[in-house]
């Protein structure tokens, strides 16, 4: 049987249908570089994937219920839905310009989500594995809601800090039940809230407990993950609260009309909803994929903080209803940047749209896949190595290799490659790399395959240096052997270009325009150009300035009151902002105090700032002149409140541009954020401009 017809049927053997999903990011705040990560890591393994021939379908959609969603559309005087539209694009347009290849990006908001969250509860129910029981839970009076416990803050029960959520303090780190903080309050309207009981729907999860030891065992996680799962499951699985009362932003529960599916139940089924969108467009059989005996697979990419929903009640979930459940989970660890966890005060929680502005989308795909090797390890962006990493490995080794020989080829040989291999035995090294190189990607190793690709980079440039066309080109003699290096060096260029195409699809296009071929695959090697009339050579990455990762830092440090409506806060962090900011404390010299210049300042006029509900828009009377200052201070005070007053400004921080203007200085307040910021007030005796010392 000859080689070519063998490997086909071999193909066609192995032809696999899979069906990928990224976890469905939360409709309440913007894309970042923590999204990214996962983003990125799917793409990368679906392009691998199609590359292979395989038939692959990438679903994802936005994660639209909750509470948060419906308090956040009253805020903005719109509805949900519209709220949840306006993300859901703006999610799809930054992933977009980061290249993720989405078949569909759907919402849990649908009619296909509502459909299979009411089957699944349906199926849930007559195999009597729902259950209802009363639930105490603190209620806020005044917004007339129960209160999650992110949505309760207080005094930590053990250490007394003041400022912590309901379920955790992060100052002692103690965990607790919201009912337990001191001096309660609810983060929607400051009221008190008090204990209220009502009847809630749960799963029983306890009743999995032996199939999903015997699950979790069966490679559908990593080793370290099956390790976290089995503690959760010696330690007893609890009952699943799949509940939520009105007024809630979801859908309600069969047979009731003041009760929801809590985000949770119905958020992984939305992965099935995207999909089934799709394959209603498309002339797709949803049933192949989904139905128990499913010889099709399912692939979800998480990160570690969802482990426990993905391995644990979704597989549960879909066991007892009659799904098939996943193939694989591949759950991905949490990015820190320089070290230090994302923070906006550091300029370090930086968005994808923000990136955009000033970076290509190669390089945090290239640097991402150089950093993930398959385990659920955090992944450290360490700024002045990505610039590092990128410029000598994409800049410096591959890209340069067809730089340094096209030119040749199309000077002197009008763009005709050779007939045949100068060096065969160094070309058989690349190919022979093909199927080592495949392994590392399907499982998720891109750390390993960016080392044996940039191993293949380093031969494929000593050998330039070795037969230095440059020289030869100089000496009419030396002709022929100047064509088959330069071919060669063109044939191995092409070669790293297909290896790298799963990351770098953008620099594989233009390799694919520069050599005139058709996409690549991934068994392209088995057959070189040769004879073959290639382009001219045009740049296909630029350098990365370190001046350019510095403006990016800078923007993202700025305030914004951006989507996730956190408040950026000029002057006060939010909670989340200083949870974030915490670490790294440390003594101050008086002289960095001296560089602080603090003067007293009179608001004499204070207005709201159209967009933007977290903020103030100040006019200070300094002395002698006059200045204005936004300040997140908008939850705890009105205008009114602020006019006439007195306080104390940061008066040499440099101007900052914001989206409604230049902030130039910043007013001093105290607080944990939110309703409960104090603005600080001199004496009545101080006067504007006064040094405050
Ligand atoms: N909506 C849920 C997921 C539902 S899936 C059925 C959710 N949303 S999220 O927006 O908070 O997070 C989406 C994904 O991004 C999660 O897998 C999460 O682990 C990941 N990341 C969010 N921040 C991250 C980092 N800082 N670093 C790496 N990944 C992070 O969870
Ligand atoms: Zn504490």
């Amino acid at each position: 049987m000859c080689g070519l017809f063998s490997r086909r049927l071999s193909d066609l053997a192995m032809a696999r249908r899979i069906l990928v999903t990224s976890a469905l990011p939360n409709a309440n705040g913007p894309i970042h570089l923590g999204h990214m990560l996962e983003h990125i890591q799917t793409d990368i393994w679906v392009r691998f994937q199609r590359m292979r021939g395989h038939e692959v379908y990438y679903v994802c959609a936005d994660d639209t219920h909750g509470t948060a969603t419906m308090i956040r559309a009253e805020e903005e005087s719109t509805t949900p839905e519209a709220l949840i539209e306006q993300m859901r694009l703006d999610h799809l347009r930054d992933f977009t310009g980061f290249g993720i290849s989405y078949d569909n990006y759907y919402s849990t908001h649908s009619p296909e989500n509502q459909h299979y969250a009411e089957l699944i509860y349906n199926r849930l129910q007559e195999a009597e594995l729902i259950f209802t029981e009363e639930v105490e839970q603190l209620y806020d009076p005044e917004k007339k809601l129960f209160l999650a416990d992110r949505y309760v803050v207080g005094e930590c029960p053990r250490c007394g800090a003041a400022g912590q959520y309901g379920d955790n303090c992060e100052v002692c780190s103690a965990t607790y039940n919201a009912t337990e903080l001191k001096n309660p309050r609810s983060v929607y309207s400051g009221a008190t809230p008090e204990l209220r009981a009502s009847e809630h729907y749960f799963f029983d999860l306890p009743k999995y407990t032996e199939f999903l030891k015997e699950w979790t065992k069966s490679g559908a996680v990593q080793p370290e993950v099956a390790n976290k799962l089995s503690e959760w499951l010696d330690a007893g699985l609890r009952a699943w609260d799949i509940s939520r009362d009105a007024p809630y932003f979801g859908f309600t529960i069969p047979g009731t009309d003041d009760k929801y599916f809590y985000v949770w139940l119905d958020a992984p089924i939305g992965y099935m909803a995207s999909f089934k969108n799709y394959c209603d467009a498309n002339n797709v059989n949803f049933d192949e994929f989904w139905r128990a005996d499913s010889d099709c697979e399912v692939h979800h990419f998480i990160g570690k903080d969802i482990i426990n929903f993905h391995a644990l009640f979704w597989p549960a979930e879909l066991d007892a209803v009659g799904f098939r459940t996943p193939t694989r989970i591949h759950t991905h660890g949490f990015i820190t940047v320089n070290g230090t966890k994302m923070s906006k005060s550091r300029g370090t929680f930086i968005t994808a749209e923000d990136y955009l502005k000033f970076l290509s989308p190669e390089y945090l795909r290239y640097y991402y896949a150089a950093k993930l090797n398959g385990s659920s390890d955090d992944i450290d962006i360490n700024l002045e190595d990505f610039v590092q990493r990128v410029n000598s490995d994409l800049v410096g080794k591959v890209v340069n290799i067809a730089s340094r020989t096209a030119g040749f080829i199309h000077k002197q040989f009008a763009g005709q490659l050779a007939g045949e291999m100068h060096d065969a035995a160094l070309w058989q090294k690349f190919v022979e790399q093909t199927e080592n190189i495949a392994a590392l990607y399907e499982r998720d190793d891109t750390s390993k395959a960016v080392r044996e690709i940039t191993a293949l980079a380093d031969l494929a440039n000593q050998y330039i240096a070795t037969h230095e066309p440059w020289n030869l080109n100089k000496d009419p003699a030396q002709r022929e052997r100047l064509h088959g290096v330069c071919s060669q060096a063109i044939n191995m260029f092409r070669a790293l270009a297909i290896y790298l195409k799963p990351i770098l699809p953008e620099m594989a296009r233009k390799a694919e325009a520069f050599l005139q071929v058709e996409p690549f695959q991934w068994n392209d090697l088995a057959q070189p150009l040769l004879g073959h009339t290639i382009a001219k050579f045009k740049p296909m990455l630029a350098r990365m300035e370190m001046k350019t990762v510095d403006q990016l830092v800078a923007a993202s440090a700025e305030p914004s009151t951006d989507a996730a409506g956190e408040p950026a806060a000029a002057d006060t962090d939010s909670n989340s902002g200083s949870a974030d900011d915490s670490e790294g404390d440390a003594y101050i010299h008086i002289d960095d105090f001296a560089k602080v210049q603090l003067k007293v300042a009179k608001i004499v006029a204070a207005d709201f700032v159209e967009g933007a509900d977290k903020l103030l828009q100040l006019t200070l009377d300094v002395g002698d002149h006059q200045r204005n200052v936004f300040s997140g201070i908008r939850e705890a005070y009105g205008p009114a409140d602020l006019v006439g007053k007195l306080t104390v400004v940061v008066a040499n921080l440099a101007p900052r541009k914001m989206r409604f203007g230049v902030s130039e200085g910043m007013v001093l307040a105290a607080g944990p954020g939110g309703t409960d910021i104090f603005l600080l007030s001199p004496d009545s005796g101080a006067a504007p401009g006064m040094d405050v010392s």
